[in-house]
């Protein structure tokens, strides 16, 4: 089966399961109950951040517009895969989820360049930098055009490389090895540099190409190897930290009018604050739990490399992408202010 033919049979499915949803959604409670319903999917377990993140959402705006609106969460790629999620919402069929932001560059070229390689100096620079309105601004009101909006984002640990049996502790380890990465050029163009080979998938196909030996490897947080399994064929894992998690929330263009129209954006807006907030307060402590569990249940190995020959093979991709879209660079620069004030930061700490 063709990606083009296999992308519409899930389309397809994830439509079939919503409107049957949609439909037992209208049994007896609907005619009494009038209220506005919020759909909002997503392809994590119940057991991750994001899950509890949402809660936190629904929670708050039943609280204040319990009313109005009944917020409906639906997990684990029960309508689809991101991708699908996201043309769920791009159209209306559905009102938010959140997917990787690698996966909103097809609809929107600039959200990539949140995937640069190495682009910030630390999680503390991340989150700093995505506070930032000056930075995600321009790049997070853009995708209107492709009729939704992210209207946060919720920051899940760090990206590094993992393997089934290769030990990857510099680039030539990773020569000729084929890595998954989430569907962006970024991505595939970071991979080429670093000498391996881009396998793009969903990341719901990834366990099962990583136990047949479709790929080597892949690259993700710590959850990955506990909450989707990939610990039990992948033993080690290399702290490179090439990117962050970045996951984006995004709500279409329809239901944000909708909202403001009844004069409800304001609420809604600091629901949105707190899916980040949320979010990264249970990110933490998952991905501590997630690493220990790895290492004594599944014998996953973990690595510390030098990060500085992985920065060195990724260098050329930084001129090539702001060439391309020059619109970036001022973003690109905000972040590198940012960086630039950590490392002087942690020199005068290094300096006590
Ligand atoms: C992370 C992220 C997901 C994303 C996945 C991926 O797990 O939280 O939203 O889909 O990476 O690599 O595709």
């Amino acid at each position: 089966m063709n990606f083009l033919h296999k992308g519409l049979v899930l389309f397809c499915t994830a439509l079939l399961a919503l409107s049957t949803l949609l439909v037992s959604g209208c049994g007896q409670d609907a005619q009494a109950d009038s209220r506005r319903v919020i759909r909002i999917g997503h392809a994590q377990p119940q057991n991750h951040p994001e899950h509890a993140a949402f809660m936190a959402f629904k929670e708050y705006i039943e609280s204040k517009l319990g009313d109005k609106y009944r917020v409906e969460i639906y997990p684990s790629e029960l309508l689809g895969s991101q991708a699908n999620l996201v043309q769920l919402t791009q159209t209306g069929a559905i009102d938010m989820c959140i997917v990787g932001n690698a996966l909103l560059s097809s609809f929107s070229r600039e959200v990539d360049v949140f995937n640069l390689p190495y682009l910030f100096a630390s999680n503390e620079v991340f989150d700093a930098a995505m506070d930032d309105p000056n930075v995600t601004e321009p790049i997070f009101r853009n995708t209107q055009k492709a009729g939704f909006k992210v209207v946060s984002w919720v920051n899940v640990g760090t990206r590094n490389f993992y393997t089934v049996n290769t030990p990857i502790n510099s680039p030539a380890d990773m020569k000729g090895l084929k890595f998954r990465v989430q569907q962006s050029n970024i991505n595939v163009r970071m991979m080429q540099l670093l000498g391996a080979n881009a396998t793009p998938m969903s990341f719901g196909e990834v366990y099962t190409s990583l136990q047949s030996g479709v790929i080597d490897g892949a690259e993700n947080n710590e959850l990955s190897l506990t909450d989707n399994g990939h610990g039990d064929v992948c033993k080690y894992y290399t702290y490179d930290v090439h990117q962050m998690v970045l996951d984006d929330v995004i709500a279409s263009n329809h239901f944000l009018e909708e909202v403001k129209d009844n004069g409800d954006l304001e609420v809604f807006e600091k629901g949105f604050k707190l899916i980040s907030q949320v979010g990264k307060e249970k990110c933490l402590a998952s991905v501590r739990e997630a690493k220990e569990k790895a290492e004594t249940e599944k014998g996953v190995h973990f690595i510390y490399p030098d990060q500085r020959p992985f920065v060195e093979a990724c260098q050329p991709l930084y001129e090539e992408v702001l060439t391309q879209m020059p619109s970036l660079r001022p973003i690109y620069d905000a972040i590198q202010v940012y960086n630039k004030e950590y490392s002087e930061k942690k020199a005068k700490e290094g300096g006590k």
